[in-house]
């Protein structure tokens, strides 16, 4: 049988997993997320989801695969078997269901990109730029063909292995999706009246706490660490004995957190610069910044880089979001990488076209009300998620807990290990009941 791969450094190790937290999730949905619900107090809930909850979640995931050094259901078997590989099963199940859709917009990415690059986006005519936007994500050549771009690059990256791959990958995207946020930032920021929106990202306004606010927080941590969906098993199989889980996390969520807030730093002063309302929604990157770029001096050039970085970020989550479905027909089937690339890279190509139709031939075909886009969305992320994500917790704080215990004791952990246990045991469970309920 041949080793386990494993990350070349915790650096790399580090990167990778963040890679996968920061996605789509941090750039596209937190600013418009916030920007619906308040901004500062928004960000106030969501910093104390992802440092309490979230944290404690992807540490524990970490755990399960660092433990038996295996993708997730082979882990649960190991360690207890029983019907504990079915919690293993769903995240499977669940991280195709999410690639199958993530890759839809990745490919929205990707086209854009191209459309900055030509110049095609630069208008401030955001009737026109929605009509475009429509256009494009309605027509069923154009969209397969980004998904399946998308798509290609990502398997790419996941057939070159754990190493050359997937971590050499993310040592070049992530700093520089990073470098490339903190360019835009520093234009932004210089364009008249940003500093109002900087006040409504900072200033918290407690009257806007409500309930289904708290409970969006708390979903959007989840998403956005990619808890729930065995990714963080997987990627915690190929940490070595000696990294230290807990520091690793904390910088982990650390980047994850940093990155929603230079994501709200770009995109939340530019709207208020030019007098846009900071709860447009969903349209917000593909309508809106495009019009902003159009009125900046040298917005071409920025529109290019804020796609550029839209991609890198995307890209570092869907391979995180492949390489777990692979090792799973590695770890379950002996099958080894490549074919087990080719394989799944069929298998979500067939799933992501109903997707990606779904905004114009299948728009009308609806399940429960939702076209195939949707309700992918729906039931990867409000039912298998937290389901996956709650079996994690309780599989943590319950049932091998003392296996844990003993690992992290070594680790020098032993003074997080009481709060850790309570959050897994209990807190978790709850706070994932109650999203779980509302959203249902
Ligand atoms: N965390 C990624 C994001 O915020 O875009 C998305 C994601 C990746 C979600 C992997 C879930 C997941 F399993």
């Amino acid at each position: 049988m041949s080793t386990r791969a494993s990350w070349g450094s915790k650096l790399g190790f580090i990167l990778a997993a963040s890679g996968s937290a920061v996605g789509l999730g941090a750039i596209w949905k937190f600013p418009y997320v916030a920007g619906k619900n308040g901004g500062g107090v928004f960000l106030l809930v969501y910093l104390a989801c992802v440092l309490t909850v979230g944290i404690a979640m992807v540490l524990a995931e970490m755990s399960i695969g660092h433990a038996a050094k295996k993708s997730a259901t082979t882990a649960y078997r190991q360690l207890k078997g029983g019907l504990w590989p079915w919690a293993g099963r769903l995240s499977v199940l669940c991280i195709f269901l999410i690639l199958s859709f993530y890759c839809v917009v990745g490919g929205w990415s990707m086209a854009y990109l191209w459309r900055a690059i030509t110049g095609e986006i630069l208008t401030q005519d955001t009737q026109a730029l929605s009509n475009m936007f429509n256009g494009f994500i309605s027509d069923p050549l154009q969209s397969i063909a980004y998904t399946t771009l998308f798509l290609t690059a990502t398997a790419l990256i996941v057939m070159g292995g754990v190493q050359k791959g997937i971590e050499r990958s993310s040592k070049i995207l992530m700093p520089a999706l990073f470098i490339l946020m903190l360019i835009i930032i520093a234009r932004v920021l210089t364009l008249p009246h940003a500093i109002d929106g900087v006040m409504y990202f900072i200033t918290p306004d407690f009257s806007k706490i409500n309930g289904p606010m708290l409970i969006e927080a708390t979903g959007l941590a989840m998403f956005s660490l990619s808890i729930g969906c065995g990714i963080m098993i997987a990627y915690g199989s190929y940490v070595d004995t000696e990294t230290r889980l807990p520091g690793a996390t904390l910088w982990i969520s650390l980047l994850a957190v940093l990155a929603c807030i230079l994501a709200g730093l770009m995109v939340l002063p530019a709207v208020f610069a030019f007098g846009i309302d900071p709860s447009a929604g969903p349209g917000l990157t593909f309508i809106t910044m495009p019009a902003i770029f159009s009125q900046m001096p040298a917005g071409a050039a920025f529109a290019v880089a804020f796609f550029l970085l839209l991609i890198f970020a995307a890209l570092t989550s869907s391979v995180s979001l492949l390489e777990p479905i692979v090792a799973f027909l590695m770890d379950e089937f002996n099958v080894a990488r490549p074919k087990a690339t080719y394989l799944i890279f069929a298998a979500v190509f067939l799933m992501s076209i109903p997707a990606a139709l779904s905004f114009g031939p299948l728009a009308d075909y609806k399940l429960f009300g939702k076209n195939p886009f949707d309700l992918m969305d729906y039931v990867a992320s409000n039912i298998m998620m937290p389901a996956g994500g709650l079996l994690a917790a309780l599989f943590v704080g319950w049932s091998i807990w003392p296996r844990i215990h003993q690992t992290l004791s070594a680790q020098n952990a032993a003074a997080i290990l009481p709060a850790f246990r309570v959050i897994c045991a209990v807190i978790a469970p709850v706070v994932i009941l109650l999203v779980w309920a509302h959203n249902l």
